[in-house]
């Protein structure tokens, strides 16, 4: 039986991720992204499996405007989200993009919002987001994009069917500096057969000092 010390120094071991948030400026090829839609679609999936579409966006000008589009919404949605204007700042500077400059965003989208679909697309994302590391790409899930890609208008502007759901958009680029694992979590045996697992806290991007640190490190 294998036991957790030996699993975690496996050589072919997938250990987790790490979101790159600073790329090159070039676009990733198309036969490239085939392979890490490829990826995408063999992942796990609900029994009856709903077909996953991805829509990929690279042009500057298109993402820029998404950008600031998503940037508007959540300070007009702020105060329901309970985030203060003070806690939004650093997203609101007119240079932050939140695609972080990357030159392709990929959205998987499903054919409705049941949570068998909406976990089809995440498992699938993730699936890509794994690809992508192992082929020295970079990868970060934009949440804050989800809002304004299910705009009506956005998804007439994109090219999206008015049926299908923007779930999972993801940044996807070579990255400007090598990104080493960070072991962000502790395994804690808490019992015979039980274990808790403490994982670093935060959400490093909705902290003012990533504004401090532009190559994109993590504060913590
Ligand atoms: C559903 C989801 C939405 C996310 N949205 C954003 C986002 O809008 N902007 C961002 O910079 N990171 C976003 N992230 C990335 C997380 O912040 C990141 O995974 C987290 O910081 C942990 O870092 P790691 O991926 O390096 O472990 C998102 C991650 C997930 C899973």
């Amino acid at each position: 039986m294998t036991n957790i010390t030996q699993a975690s120094t496996a050589p072919s071991m997938v250990r987790g991720h790490d979101a790159v948030r600073t790329y090159d400026p070039e676009v990733i090829d198309s036969h490239t992204l085939q392979t890490l839609m490829t990826a995408a679609v063999g992942a796990q999936n609900v029994a009856y499996p709903q077909p996953l579409q991805f829509v990929v966006i690279q042009d500057r000008g298109v993402l820029k405007s998404l950008s600031d589009r998503a940037k508007a919404m959540l300070v007009a949605q702020s105060s329901a989200l309970g985030l203060s204007l003070d806690h939004l700042s650093s997203f609101v500077q007119p240079d932050f993009n939140i695609f972080y400059d990357a030159g392709t965003l990929l959205v998987i989208c499903a054919r409705n919002r049941s949570n068998f679909a909406l976990a089809d697309c995440w498992l699938a994302e993730e699936n890509l987001v794994l690809a992508a590391q192992s082929i020295g790409l970079g990868t970060c899930a934009i949440g804050l994009a989800i809002s304004v890609l299910n705009l009506p208008e956005v998804k007439q502007e994109l090219g999206i069917a008015k049926e299908l759901a923007p779930v999972a958009p993801i940044i996807i680029g070579k990255p400007r500096r090598v990104t080493p694992y960070r072991v962000k979590s502790a395994l804690r045996p808490v019992g015979r057969s039980a274990w808790t697992v403490r994982r670093r806290a935060g959400v490093p991007w909705t902290l003012p000092e990533r504004r401090a640190n532009p190559e994109g490190t993590h504060p913590n």
